[in-house]
């Protein structure tokens, strides 16, 4: 097995190494070499495999509690790397001794707080679970989704809660996006669903997690969540480099200190699944860095009712007799005239004609024309002359600035392993595999948490 993977890896670049040498087609001696050092291989693996490893580690067994417990972390805004800014004592112990993202976890697009958590928790990609943006309007009934509507037309998918109350088992949320929405057999139940209130100090909600630990064995919840607005607040308001985040970060860490003691005062540390992610990073913006759509008026007049949110998410929606297709064309006709101020930094397409990789087309929620800016633009209708630099996500999930953090500590991680950078539609079947359910057809694959997670004993 490892040798064949060992192979896969040798022809990746020889595929893309196109020209630089003469044929490849091998001769005699070099099929003899590479088939005996196959066959050595062979020899060395089956040798291998039938002795006992004492270096390959399995699954560690339950000290105390009687199932998996997974507790699913979310700081907000964390971009990847934040944990260097400063001491992250906490940060650093789960890090150490669980598994890690090594290059950060990918966000989908568009990169925003509410379609990034639900996709969290459900493994779709936003089309698919409905929560196109933090704020759209359905396009047949006119009704506008915000950040508070919890009626469950405007959640689709099956998000881990619902999972496992499908399967009889307790999950607590304490604060997440979508969350508070009644579906299926969740009921979002007083004992362990709280209702959004962000100014709940962040040590009473970890408190208040702790406390599930000391109901009966068979009680305590199998899933919880637990959010923190925090480093995003500061990163919109004065960008990622600043101070102010440093502090907001360093704050992060000592409130999973918390949680890590309280788990270890209760014997719990050991057996708990601690997942720690964050929904996207954060990029710095400032004033000279903006597009303006009036700009464009000699090529097509943007109508503000056609907007449905400027940015870093362009989307636009003509109505009356302008088709769509005519406008996108126009728009990028006066974008690449090298006639308007930063026109090169924004590119619009027609969502069908969006990246594939983006995942962004195939809902009638998301508007035809879709713009994608580059990191750290902004887009404005007119010039204002508002001096204002923050911090900004929303964009391309290719960027690197837009990547957040993913570590797992617990019975079923490796310790101190690091892991290729994926996409956060992963994690559902992560903690489902974590927790032996079967859960809900989604975007994720089903190999990922078998090359995440350690063999069973
Ligand atoms: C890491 O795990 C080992 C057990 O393998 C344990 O002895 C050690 O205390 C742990 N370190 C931290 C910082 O939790
Ligand atoms: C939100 O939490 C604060 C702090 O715990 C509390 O004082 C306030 O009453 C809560 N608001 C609501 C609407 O429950
Ligand atoms: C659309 O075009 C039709 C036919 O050309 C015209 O009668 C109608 O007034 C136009 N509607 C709008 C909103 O411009
Ligand atoms: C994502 O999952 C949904 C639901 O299972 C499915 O309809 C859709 O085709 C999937 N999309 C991709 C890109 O895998
Ligand atoms: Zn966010």
């Amino acid at each position: 097995m490892e040798s064949k993977k060992q192979d896969e890896d040798v022809e990746e670049p020889l595929l893309t190494n196109t020209g630089s040498s003469s044929s490849h087609k091998p001769s005699l001696i070099q099929s003899l070499i590479s088939a005996m050092s196959l066959i050595t291989a062979i020899t060395f693996a089956v040798l291998f495999f039938s002795l006992p490893s004492p270096t390959k580690s399995t699954t560690r067994p339950l000290r105390k509690l009687p199932h998996p417990v997974v507790i699913l972390i979310s700081s907000d805004g964390f971009r990847f790397g934040y944990q260097f800014k400063t001491l992250t004592p906490n940060i650093h112990r789960l890090i150490n001794n669980g598994t890690e993202a090594q290059t950060g976890l990918i966000p989908v697009f568009p990169t925003l707080t509410f379609p990034n958590h639900y996709s969290i928790v459900t493994g779709l990609y936003p089309p698919h679970h409905g929560i196109i943006n933090n704020f759209f309007t359905d396009p047949i009934t006119g009704d506008k989704f915000t950040m508070a509507s919890h009626e469950s037309k405007w959640w689709l998918g099956q998000p881990l809660w619902e999972t496992l109350a499908n399967h009889g088992l307790t999950a607590a949320t304490y604060f997440w996006p979508g969350s508070e929405v009644k579906k299926g057999l969740w009921t979002c139940p007083e004992q362990f669903c709280k209702h959004y209130n962000g100014s709940v100090d962040f040590e009473d909600r970890v408190d208040s997690v702790l406390e599930y630990f000391d109901l009966p064995l068979h009680d305590i919840p199998v899933f919880m969540t637990l959010y923190f607005e925090d480093p995003d607040h500061q990163g919109h308001r004065v960008g990622p480099d600043d101070d102010e985040v440093t502090d907001a970060v360093s704050r992060i860490d000592s409130v999973i200190g918390r949680l890590i003691n309280g788990l270890e005062q209760k014997g719990f540390f050991e057996d708990v699944t601690i997942i720690m992610v964050g929904d996207h990073g954060m990029v710095g913006t400032c004033d000279q860095k903006l597009v303006f759509l009036d700009d464009l008026a000699p090529w097509v007049k943007i109508q503000q009712s056609w907007v449905h949110s400027y940015t870093p998410l362009l989307a636009i929606w003509p109505t009356g007799n302008y088709s769509s297709r005519d406008v996108a064309v126009k728009m990028n006709q006066g974008l690449s005239s090298g006639q308007v101020e930063n026109g090169n930094k924004l590119k619009v397409f027609l969502k069908e004609d969006l990246p594939w990789r983006l995942h962004y087309a195939d809902s009638d929620r998301i508007p035809p024309i879709i713009g994608l800016v580059h990191e750290g633009y902004k887009v404005e209708m007119s010039r204002t002359g508002k001096k204002e630099c923050g911090g900004a996500h929303g964009y391309d999930n290719a960027y690197f600035s837009m990547r957040t953090i993913f570590i797992g500590h617990g019975p079923q991680f490796a310790r101190g392993k690091k892991i290729p950078s994926f996409e956060n539609v992963e994690i559902y079947n992560l903690i489902t595999s974590i927790l032996n359910i079967k859960g809900a057809p989604n975007n994720g694959s089903d190999a990922f948490p078998k090359s995440v997670l350690l063999p069973n004993a």
